[in-house]
């Protein structure tokens, strides 16, 4: 029996945010094609619209809200509007995130600010808005998207330590209200192919090749590859698991890979 016959995500109602496109937009696609009924938040309406028609077009059962996670006002009234709508939220995957300056030197205070409030303290404000519900219903699953670069200095500095915040949060809230009935797990990506690399893909367009040789896969990730961990977690097949990082990274976090053929001058 194939994952898509088992229908196994119908009856959750999941939310997610930064859905309009890259990882959050496959998140949604697979979830809704085993049969999740998926809430969308994103801040491009365009991208949103997209999405939702998209899964819809297919059967699937989605619907789009425009929001701006960086607004503690438009998180609750959205996480309500939600709530109200189809009595209940299941599942709440913590997706979107924002990128800036990569160097700490180089960013300003705001920037800073800004890149902690929507990657990390969203999902804080978003986790603080459902678990109430999830609390009075004995179950909720929490799924937060992570990065390597909570692990080890691949860039982005301001973006990492929310990232590193970000998995701290994971096991915050599993640990505190496990025996609530809460589950909550970070998958932890390598290197995806997205949009968000476009900027630096106009620097070096060699850019995933020369990344290539770190990944002992032999390729960078797609946003497939976290999907298909993301929806295992939100199943019933990934029961016992809470306040784990899944990492999805091709082997990257694993060791050195370019670095053992040097040791072992085997190249
Ligand atoms: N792409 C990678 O290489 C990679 C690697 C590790 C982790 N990740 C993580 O995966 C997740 C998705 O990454 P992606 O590559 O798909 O990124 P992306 O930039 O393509 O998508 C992010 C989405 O979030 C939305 N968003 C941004 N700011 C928002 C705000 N203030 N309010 C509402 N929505 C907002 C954007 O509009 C966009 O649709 C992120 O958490 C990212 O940190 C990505």
């Amino acid at each position: 029996m194939s994952l898509d016959e088992r229908n196994e995500l119908s009856n959750t109602v999941m939310v997610i945010t930064g859905a309009g496109r890259g990882i959050g937009k496959e998140i949604a696609k697979l979830a809704s094609s085993v049969g999740a009924q998926v809430a969308l938040l994103d801040i491009n309406v365009e991208n949103l619209t997209k999405t939702v028609d998209e899964i819809n077009a297919l059967n699937g059962r989605a619907k789009g809200y425009t929001i701006d996670l960086s607004s503690e006002a438009e998180i609750n009234s959205v996480i309500d509007s939600i709530e109200a709508e189809y009595g209940r939220i299941d599942c709440l995957v913590n997706n979107a995130m924002s990128v800036g300056a990569e160097d700490f030197l180089k960013s300003s205070l705001e920037d800073w600010e800004f890149q902690i409030k929507v990657t990390l303290t969203a999902a804080f404000l978003n986790i603080k808005r459902v678990l109430p519900g999830m609390i009075a219903r004995g179950a909720g699953n929490i799924i937060n998207i992570g990065s390597v670069n909570a692990k080890t200095m691949v860039g982005s500095d301001a973006y990492s330590v929310a990232k590193a915040g970000l998995h701290a949060l994971t096991r915050a809230v599993a640990v505190r209200y496990g025996s609530s009935g809460i589950r909550c797990n970070s998958v932890m990506p390598g290197s995806i192919a997205t949009d968000v690399w476009l900027q630096r893909a106009e620097r070096n367009p060699k850019v995933f090749q020369d990344l290539k040789p770190w990944y002992p896969r032999g390729r960078i990730g797609t946003p497939t590859d976290i999907a298909e961990a993301v929806v295992f977690l939100a199943s019933s097949r990934s029961d016992w698991m809470t306040g784990t990082e899944m990492i999805v990274d091709g082997g990257l976090t694993a060791g050195l890979a370019p670095m053992l053929k040097i040791i072992e001058a085997s190249e």
